[in-house]
């Protein structure tokens, strides 16, 4: 670490309450706060107790307030659908005022839940800084997923209302939203009074009447409302995601600690302020995109990108370096996957460099495991400093990252660097000692967390304090496994638990196994996580039929890829799939998922003394060879 990032760290750690309160004194309150850290309900630490403040305002009306009203707050390019325009602050607070407007003619107010099921629309993040503006906790839900996880998350969250779109467009075509939010409800034992659709000229809906209602005539005749002060302890949103059950976990933000710790990173790790331009080309359904697509830039005063379209094909390898280009982007955004997309078509990087990005300064990867391949390659092509940082839906911002805005340090490809302000991290044996440097273990952040991580999930305190606090006492698990060098540089190489990440997109293969179990000729699967050139990670189910089964391997195959795709959505990815007489178990019905992983990318393996039937490993090589995956096992 530099001697100043060394110093902020550790000041970080050692003055929690000086250094947030510092921090926070970057945004407007409504009324101060009686302690930044209040740890009398720990492990529920409360940050900025007492105070008060609106995250919309903060967002949007300050600037506007501040004489900034013309500049552009959100500038939208959509190429699937020929779109490309503006939004300026005034517009902005124009649209999210009506929008939360309309909300509380419907009865919305603070505290109710409204899901949101909407494509990469302006109208996305009106309708999350609506809810903002009169305190009502949003819960948005990526386009990607299919009915049955939409209902899940309805049944999850009760919303009291339902905004959705008639439609997305991917390269692939249209994605009609509107039959899925149908068969959503359908599928949910909890029912809402109320849909509010966006009409896409793409697409048009089918309203239902009495529930369901056309977005543009309901906003251009409601009032415009102000902003409703909320306690900065109150949930500002709740975003499920993967576990290790098929049950996703309701990460519950705050308001107050979101909106400061959100601040900061802008300053301190993206080096952004206001008026510069950001660009985190993600989608508003994953965290990534609600911290960095709408609220961050925001916050900040910046100039959002917002992109409907793909890093290829949309309409070629150079669409990322042209819209950067175009709208200079200080500050760009994206997933490794994304980047191992480009180079596969572009491997010269012929685009990048017939491209001006003389105003980009810094490229950001995470999501996922970032190959030095990947890293050094984007470096060389771009000539920019292209930086790794590591962090996760519970956490909301950054854990490990370099500090572009503040004192950058050397990179190392493969390392996210070192831990941020505010975070203690430390990497653990099983039996919680910190192991030495370079050695493996469990990567913990010792509690409190420090403003904007999770507060809890989302009404299961117990679930939260089982998934994440019990390990360890008085340490929160990341669930991800690495070491730290002997610089402090950390590297996260894998998870310990049954989640995935597949194209920057996590999954749990607990719920891919749920699904196949339904297949009336499955009697037991395993599915594991294997690697992918394109997507990092990507799902490979072996299944066992029941005894009698007739079905054939290719009718098999087809009814399996149409039955996670219809129960999980287009995102799985799912296409490898395949028979086995036998799963490789322990003794005691343990599958060996583990050693299959291991089997799977080809890396040594010892059978564990604890396994059943030792043949059964062979039986995996096999099938996997049959199926063309491993070609090195042949
Ligand atoms: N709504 C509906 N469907 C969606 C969707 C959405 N919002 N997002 C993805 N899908 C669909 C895709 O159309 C595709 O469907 P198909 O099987 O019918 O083609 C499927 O889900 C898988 O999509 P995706 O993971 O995007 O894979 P891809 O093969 O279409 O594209 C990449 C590959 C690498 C170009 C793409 O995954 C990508 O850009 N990744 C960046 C990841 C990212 O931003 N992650 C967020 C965390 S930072
Ligand atoms: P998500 O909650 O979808 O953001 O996924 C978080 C998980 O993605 C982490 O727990 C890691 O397993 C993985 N991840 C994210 N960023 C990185 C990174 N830079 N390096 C390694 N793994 C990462």
């Amino acid at each position: 670490m530099s001697e100043l990032g060394r110093e902020l760290h550790a000041n970080s750690l050692a003055n929690k309450e000086e250094f947030w309160g510092e921090a926070a004194a970057k945004l407007s309150w409504s009324k101060p706060w009686d302690k930044v850290l209040d740890e009398s309900k720990a492990p529920f630490y409360q940050w900025f107790a007492g105070a008060e403040l609106n995250t919309c305002y903060n967002a949007v009306d300050r600037h506007v307030e501040a004489g900034l009203g013309e500049q552009i707050a959100i500038q939208y390019v959509s190429p699937v659908t020929d779109a490309e325009y503006g939004i300026s602050y005034n517009e902005l607070q124009a649209q999210v005022s009506r929008l939360a407007g309309y909300m509380q003619s419907v009865g919305v107010t603070k505290g109710d839940r409204v899901v949101i099921y909407m494509p990469m629309v302006p109208e996305t993040a009106f309708a999350m800084l609506a809810c903002a503006r009169i305190g009502a906790i949003h819960s948005v839900v990526f386009g990607g997923f299919a009915a049955n996880e939409l209902a899940t998350r309805i049944d999850d969250a009760k919303p009291k209302l339902i905004l959705s779109a008639s439609c997305g467009v991917e390269p692939s075509g249209i994605v009609e939203y509107k039959p899925l939010l149908d068969n959503a409800l359908e599928q949910a034992s909890h029912q809402v009074q109320e849909c509010l659709i966006l009409d896409r000229s793409q697409c048009h809906a089918t309203l239902i009447e009495g529930r369901d209602k056309n977005w543009q005539q309901e906003v251009a005749n409601s009032p415009s409302v102000g902003c409703v002060a909320v306690a900065a302890t109150d949930p500002l949103y709740v975003l499920y995601t993967s576990g290790t059950t098929g049950q996703p976990k309701g990460v519950v933000r705050d308001n107050g600690g979101h909106a400061v710790a959100l601040a900061w990173s802008m300053a301190h790790v993206y080096d952004i302020g206001q008026g510069d331009a950001f660009w985190a080309a993600s989608d508003v359904g994953w965290v990534v995109g609600h911290s960095y697509i709408v609220y961050a830039p925001l916050i900040v005063g910046a100039t959002t990108i917002m992109y409907e379209g793909k890093p290829v094909g949309t309409p070629d390898p150079g669409a990322f370096w042209n819209i950067i280009s175009k709208y200079k982007v200080k500050s760009f955004f994206t997933a490794p996957t994304a980047i191992r997309a480009i180079k596969r078509e572009d491997p010269e990087a012929k685009y990048a460099k017939a491209t001006d990005l003389e105003c980009l300064k810094n490229v950001f990867l995470a999501g996922e495991r970032c190959d030095p391949d990947t890293l050094l390659w984007t470096q060389e092509m771009l000539q920019k400093p292209v930086i790794d940082h590591w962090w996760q839906t519970e956490t909301g911002w950054p854990v490990a990252a370099n500090l572009m805005g503040f004192d950058p340090v050397k990179i190392k490809p493969g390392s996210p660097a070192q831990p941020v302000p505010g975070y203690q991290v430390e990497v653990v044996d099983e039996m919680g000692e910190e192991v030495e440097a370079n050695q493996s273990g469990n990567v913990v952040i010792k509690l409190p967390l420090p403003p904007g991580t999770l507060t809890t999930l989302w009404q299961n305190d117990k679930r939260y304090e089982d998934s994440y606090l019990s390990m360890y006492p008085g340490y929160y698990l990341t669930g991800d496994a690495g070491y730290m060098d002997e610089d402090g540089y950390l590297y996260i190489m894998s998870r310990i638990d049954d989640i995935i990440n597949v194209a920057g997109h996590r999954l749990s293969t607990g719920r891919f196994e749920e699904v196949l179990c339904q297949h009336e000729d499955i009697a037991e699967v395993a599915v594991i996580g294997v690697s992918d050139k394109l997507k990092g990670q990507v799902p490979l189910g072996l299944v066992v039929l029941k005894v009698g089964a007739t079905i054939s391997e290719e009718q098999l195959h087809k009814e399996l890829i149409a039955l996670v795709r219809k129960e999980i959505g287009p995102v799985a990815s799912f296409r490898l799939v395949s028979a086995i007489q036998k799963l490789p178990k322990t003794r005691s019905g343990k599958i060996l998922r583990g050693t299959m992983r291991k089997i799977a990318d080809n890396q040594s393996y010892k059978a564990p003394a604890t396994i059943e039937d030792p043949q059964t490993l062979d039986l995996v090589k096999n099938t996997l060879t049959r199926m063309g995956y491993a070609d090195a096992l042949v």
